[in-house]
């Protein structure tokens, strides 16, 4: 699969990057108003009855600021954060090690928690459910099980496909939480934030131009934001206009919907080979040679949200919408 500048992953220098850019409290964090109202709630009820908070999960298309939550929601219960992920905890004492290292009220934060191997989720229900871990000791007839008790602690955890963790995993969370794609204005208020931290002059017609080409994903605003960046200094007097905007954009081949060639390569190739569909996913995949995962979970949601694709029984359609943003004569 290729880089794609509009993808909603974090590439590694972006980790590290939006540790310094990222908002530390509620009150910082633009946009999700459902998400924050709940937490506000359950936060203050927490700290009121001087409990831990119970388990949360945030779930949601990548990019949408489930990592930045997780630390915000350790700040205001005053507490430290352990962040880990999935695929990195492979043994059942890894693990362990890590929940017998923590103090009492700690967020642990799992990141990708789908990806946890099943043999891990089975050492995490006692941990969450009772705040202690059944270990085996030994080997062959003289193992035996000790239970070890833990501190109280809340669990964060991160996924983008919720539907794939197990039943008894999501139950056993508190709280779920959806994050929802952003508004255009919520991500051009997030791009002026940006630019100020990063003492950047940006004009306002400049900040919207970005924003309506950001997917609704932050994490695409703020790299959209970087690259403009770039043209204008090299170009320019480091001010970002209207006029500097449209131009870095283009040349990166990123449209006014915040579509790149990959988006066209799939939509326009449903219109030329197969008059707009409906086609089956495996046709498109051997068409354009890509792996129909990859199609489902990485090109797809955006297009199927912005309602360019509909998925129906017999396959998939574009709608006229996509006729019209290529300047076509749509079908009858
Ligand atoms: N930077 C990235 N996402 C943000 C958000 N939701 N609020 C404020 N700044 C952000």
């Amino acid at each position: 699969m290729e880089d794609r500048i509009i993808s909603g992953e974090a590439d590694a220098s972006e980790t590290t990057m939006e540790q310094s850019l990222r908002p530390q409290v509620l009150k910082q964090y633009i946009g999700q108003d459902k998400v924050k109202a709940n937490l506000e709630v359950f936060i203050e009820a927490a700290k009121l009855r001087n409990e831990t908070l119970d388990h949360v999960l945030l779930y949601g298309p990548p990019g949408l600021g489930k990592t930045t939550l997780a630390v915000i929601i350790a700040n205001e219960m005053g507490v430290n954060i352990r962040t880990t992920s999935g695929p990195a905890i492979e043994r059942p004492g890894d693990l362990a090690a890590i929940l017998t290292a923590l103090e009492p009220g700690d967020v642990l934060f799992i990141d990708e928690i789908h990806r946890l191997p099943r043999s891990i989720e089975e050492v995490l229900y006692p941990a969450m459910e009772d705040f202690c871990l059944d270990i085996v000791i030994g080997k062959g007839p003289s193992a035996r099980s000790v239970r070890l008790d833990l501190p109280p602690f809340t669990l964060i955890g991160a996924t983008t496909r919720a539907g794939s963790l197990s039943a008894p995993l999501r139950d056993r969370f508190g709280v779920l939480l959806r994050l929802e794609y952003y508004k255009e204005e919520q991500l051009r208020n997030i791009v002026i934030r940006t630019a100020d931290l990063f003492e950047i002059e940006i004009e306002h017609l400049a900040a919207t131009e970005i924003a309506k080409r950001s997917r609704g994903t932050p994490r695409i605003s703020n790299r959209l934001l970087r690259r403009v960046r770039d043209f204008a200094q090299v170009k320019g007097n480091g001010m970002i206009d209207l006029a500097r905007t449209n131009e870095a954009l283009e040349l990166l081949q990123v449209d006014r919907l915040g579509l790149d060639h990959i988006d066209h390569k799939l939509l326009k190739g449903i219109i030329e080979k197969f008059r707009g569909g409906p086609v089956g996913l495996d046709t498109i995949a051997a068409t354009i040679g890509e792996e129909r995962e990859t199609i489902e979970d990485v090109y797809e949601p955006y297009l199927l949200q912005i309602g360019f694709l509909q998925r129906t029984p017999r396959g998939r359609i574009v709608t006229e919408a996509v006729y019209h943003h290529f300047g076509m004569e749509a079908p009858n």
